[in-house]
């Protein structure tokens, strides 16, 4: 199948090299010439593991190349909307500038029986508003709505391997056709049993949404949990471990600690309620504020757990933070809870270091105020506080004894509870968890 590819950021280069693995012919299409040329010569714009390899064996292939021309998306069978929905600067709304101009874009160039399919998230509502203003020019095109499930950091393999297909599509015969061509399209995996459903477009559209405020609503609720340990003596890893083995609860999104970020949780909550409150029903989302507050919380209580370590001063304190991206195996600082903690430190007179093994060059693009060192063990020299923040493997198999002999005190803040305690106490350290005793 040809295959058009609109924004090729996170989501979109994913997708148009994942297709094209998939045996499809594929045109990625971005407005930034610079992505453009990086992408053709097989490089990732950003750290993702298994995209370099993916990109340049589908490069090799001859079924990928990339474009900023939208005319090269002529001709396409189907045309995946992959552009950004950031949040509006000073609101909580999504911008959806950007999903507008792809559809302006590409209208004039959609022939009859071609599919359009949004993968960007989008407030309900957005599909058949864009139908109705840009569809109309080419009447026999079909919209569909496929929203995009992927994690950063194991963005291939949920691109490739899915947990579930969700199609939202319009009523009667167009629908049937739009849901034929991503069933040609995601042949491959269908084959291997992923669930397919298929559904309106509002109802896709909030499948979206819905899973992601589930998922953040579970980390507030375990971050909560933590607060109330703290209070009362108790440990939440503990307490994560039982309820967790109730298969209703589940393990999984259940680790405490400075909270979640990224750019897809804390702006997916924020449109959520802003969309909610535009429909009247505010007060269905009521809860999500008390989400986003718990989980900005744990950044100022990291803030606080580190002065009570550096002995009730911040001032003038050495504090090294390991990690900067708002998860391991990405190089993504947007909204990371490490950065903001590591800047709220510095205001209040510590002296900070940080370090990351992939994302120090975007962190200092936005915090160009902090001190980056990207040698760990120079970043742990003399520290007098040492804060886990971001859980790369590299910083949890770290050696407590040696690491001892590096720092000028041996204090420990672990913002992941990643580390095993014990190990840490027992060469010496002074160990403190989030929501532990
Ligand atoms: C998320 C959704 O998981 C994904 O399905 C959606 O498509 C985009 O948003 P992502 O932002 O890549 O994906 O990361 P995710 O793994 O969900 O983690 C989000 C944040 O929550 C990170 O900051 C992570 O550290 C934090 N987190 C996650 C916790 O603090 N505790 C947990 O138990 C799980």
């Amino acid at each position: 199948m040809r295959i058009s590819v609109i924004g090729c950021g996170y989501l979109g280069a994913v997708h148009a090299a994942s297709m094209a693995k998939l045996g499809h012919d594929v045109v990625g299409i971005d407005v930034d010439p610079k992505k453009i040329d990086e992408l053709s010569v097989g490089h990732a714009p950003f750290f993702e593991p298994g995209l370099p390899d993916l990109l340049q064996s589908s490069l090799d292939s001859g079924r990928l190349k990339f474009s900023t021309s939208m005319a090269d998306a002529a001709g396409s069978a189907v045309h995946f909307i992959c552009v950004g929905t950031p949040q509006r600067k000073g609101e909580y709304a999504a911008d959806l500038r950007y999903v507008d101009a792809a559809f302006a874009g590409l209208a004039p160039h959609l022939s009859s029986g071609e599919v359009v399919v949004g993968k960007s998230t989008v407030p309900v509502g957005t599909a058949s508003r864009l139908a109705d203003e840009y569809m109309e020019t080419a009447p026999e095109a079909i919209l569909a709505w496929n929203p995009e499930f992927l994690r950063e950091g194991h963005a291939v393999k949920d691109t490739l391997h899915p947990d579930r297909f969700v199609y939202g599509v319009p009523g009667g015969a167009a629908g049937e056709r739009a849901a034929q061509a991503l069933d040609e399209v995601y042949a491959a995996s269908l084959s291997e049993g992923t669930p397919r459903l298929v559904m309106d477009y509002a109802t896709a559209e909030l499948v979206k949404t819905a899973a992601n405020s589930f998922l953040a609503t579970k980390i507030s609720f375990i971050n909560a949990m933590a607060e109330l340990c703290e209070a009362a003596g108790a440990d939440v890893t503990a307490l994560a471990d039982a309820i967790g083995l109730d298969d209703r609860i589940g393990r999984k999104f259940l680790h405490a600690g400075i909270g979640f970020g990224g750019g897809c949780l804390p702006k997916d909550i924020r449109a959520f309620m802003a969309r909610a409150g535009e429909l009247g029903a505010d007060q269905a989302l009521t809860f999500l504020r008390e989400v986003d507050a718990i989980n900005m919380r744990r950044r100022s209580r990291t803030v606080e757990l580190t002065r009570e370590l550096c002995d009730g001063s911040l001032i003038g304190k050495r504090i090294t933070v390991l990690g900067a991206a708002f998860k391991p195996n990405s190089d993504d600082v947007r909204d990371s809870p490490a950065l903001s903690i590591a800047a709220q430190l510095q205001l209040q007179g510590a002296e900070v270091t940080v370090t990351d093994p992939e994302a120090i060059e975007n962190a200092r693009r936005r915090f160009p105020e902090l001190h980056f060192e990207a040698d760990l063990a120079t970043a742990l020299t003399d520290a007098e506080a040492v804060l886990l923040l971001t859980e790369w493997q590299q910083y949890v198999n770290l050696n407590p004894k040696e690491s001892a002999r590096l720092v000028r005190t041996t204090h420990i803040l672990d913002g992941r509870n990643a580390l095993v305690a014990t190990d840490w106490r027992a060469a010496g350290w002074s160990y403190r968890g989030m929501g532990r005793a």
